[in-house]
């Protein structure tokens, strides 16, 4: 592989600050333990999500002067609309303030009370919107994706067998969509083939299933396809991206990932029929189809990220900078999910520190140390995040208890990741000095977001 060296240059700079170790301690405190009430302003390296945090490039900043305003027929939409079906291929797009606006009408479309959603690991926002549409999301990914330690290549992938057995168990009719995210969030950025997404749309189509994708990641999903998958490495990431898209029905987009924007989304299909009803409650809950949420400048400097999204050098920098700080903690000893994802470092909290139990929210305790030891703000991704049955009421126990570095597209130096790799270290060299949390104020949708928590004494 060539060097992963950025094709860009720096144009535009953003100062940071180290907060001192009083300020960090009272900030920590101040934010309930929960990396999610800090200001950034108290962050020195914010690797929080890649979500919303792309540096845009002076093409899209150019794009933005030209955004049309008009409410409806913006000159923006139809051009937004062209790169869509150009790049992804699919015929109808409503355009969404962010991808959960599009899972929104999506699921209000499709889903009726009593169906049933198969998909390749939960994802939060997604599942609440089948949940809240009376759906119940079950889980068809391969049984590799929850094991941190296991190499399989595509540990995103759908285990087709066990899809088989819940359509069969439930019957065509009670399932709307087979819901595909490219990569897999939640397991660590993982990523599925394109063997595997072929077998999907061969199974559904024997039963008539749609297949809907989530393709916020679906670019560094392609880059491992063409690194990992026999038969792709002298294909173009379009080429993938396309092929991928074609055995799917539609996407919800969060526009705020792989296509480089600091906000937007939209809900692309093939079937006209879904597109009038999408676009009717788009005006509902979003805005006019023409621009759902999102201003004429946002618009444009979507099509423009779209586009620069799928350069192969862009993206081969893209996840190099993920692969160089990963291969830093695993020369280090660090417990990491392996191989490494396409977002962002997924820190293995249980392995980490094994003397806190998943009841004392390791991972939720693990990113707070992480802020204390160097300013380094991350994410939980375990049980805060996995929330509670809807049935009973328990907390559900996820395999994965994680702490994830996301890393912001085009943003931080490859210094910056050996700072956080050093952080990482030390923390790791006094681990047995970290202690669990409890939860003192549990909000009652998308817990992780806004709880707080005290240090166990
Ligand atoms: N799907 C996936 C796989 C996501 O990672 C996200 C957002 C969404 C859908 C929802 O999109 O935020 O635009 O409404 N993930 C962010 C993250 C929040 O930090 O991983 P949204």
């Amino acid at each position: 592989m060539k060097t992963w060296a950025e094709p860009f240059k720096i144009k535009v700079v953003e100062h940071v600050r180290i907060p001192s170790e009083q300020e960090k301690q009272a900030a920590i405190r101040e934010a309930g333990y929960n990396t999610f009430l800090l200001r950034s302003d108290e962050v020195y390296i914010d690797l929080l999500t890649d979500s919303g945090t792309t540096a845009m490039s002076d093409r899209q900043w150019a794009a933005m002067m030209i955004g049309d305003e008009a409410y409806a027929g913006s000159r923006s939409f139809y051009r937004l609309e062209e790169a869509v079906q150009r790049y992804y291929g699919y015929k109808y797009v409503v355009p969404t303030h962010q991808g959960r606006g599009a899972e929104n009408l999506l699921s209000k479309t499709l889903i009726k009370q009593g169906d049933i959603v198969p998909g390749n690991m939960y994802f939060t926002t997604t599942r609440l919107h089948q949940e809240l549409a009376g759906g119940t999301f079950t889980d068809i990914i391969i049984a590799e994706a929850h094991d941190p330690a296991s190499l399989h290549p595509f540990k995103g992938n759908v285990d087709i067998a066990k899809l088989e057995s819940v359509i069969q168990k439930y019957g065509a009719e009670r399932i709307p969509y087979v819901s595909v995210a490219a990569t897999v969030n939640l397991a660590g950025g993982q990523p599925i083939s394109l063997e595997n997404l072929r077998a999907v749309r061969e199974l559904t189509n024997k039963y008539g299933i749609k297949v809907i994708l989530d393709a916020a990641r679906i670019v560094e999903n392609a880059f491992f396809i063409q690194q990992r998958e026999p038969g792709q490495n002298g294909r173009t990431i379009a080429a993938i991206v396309k092929e991928s898209c074609s055995y799917t029905d539609g996407c919800t987009m969060s526009a705020k990932k792989d296509p480089l924007v600091n906000i937007g989304g939209f809900l692309a299909v093939n079937d006209h029929a879904v597109y009038d009803e999408a676009a009717n409650l788009a005006v509902i809950y979003e805005g006019l189809h023409t621009y759902g949420g999102m201003a004429g400048r946002d618009m444009e400097a979507l099509a423009t990220g779209i586009e620069e999204s799928l350069h192969d050098d862009h993206i081969r920098a893209r996840v190099g900078q993920i692969l160089y700080l990963g291969q830093k903690l695993i020369d280090a000893g660090i417990p990491i999910v392996q191989p490494i994802g396409g977002h962002g470092v997924f820190l293995d909290a249980k392995a980490f520190l094994p003397h806190i139990p998943q009841e004392q929210y390791p991972a939720q305790a693990l990113a707070a140390e992480l802020y204390l030891e160097s300013g380094v703000r991350s994410m939980e991704r375990g049980i805060v995040s996995a929330g509670r049955n809807k049935e009973t009421g328990e907390e559900n126990k996820p395999k994965l208890e994680l702490v994830r570095l996301t890393i912001p597209r085009r943003v931080y130096t490859q210094a910056h990741m050996d700072v956080v790799a050093e952080a990482v270290i030390n923390l790791y060299a006094r681990r047995d000095s970290i202690r669990g949390l409890k939860m003192v104020y549990e909000p009652k949708y998308l817990r992780f977001f806004q709880a707080r928590f005290e240090p166990l004494t």
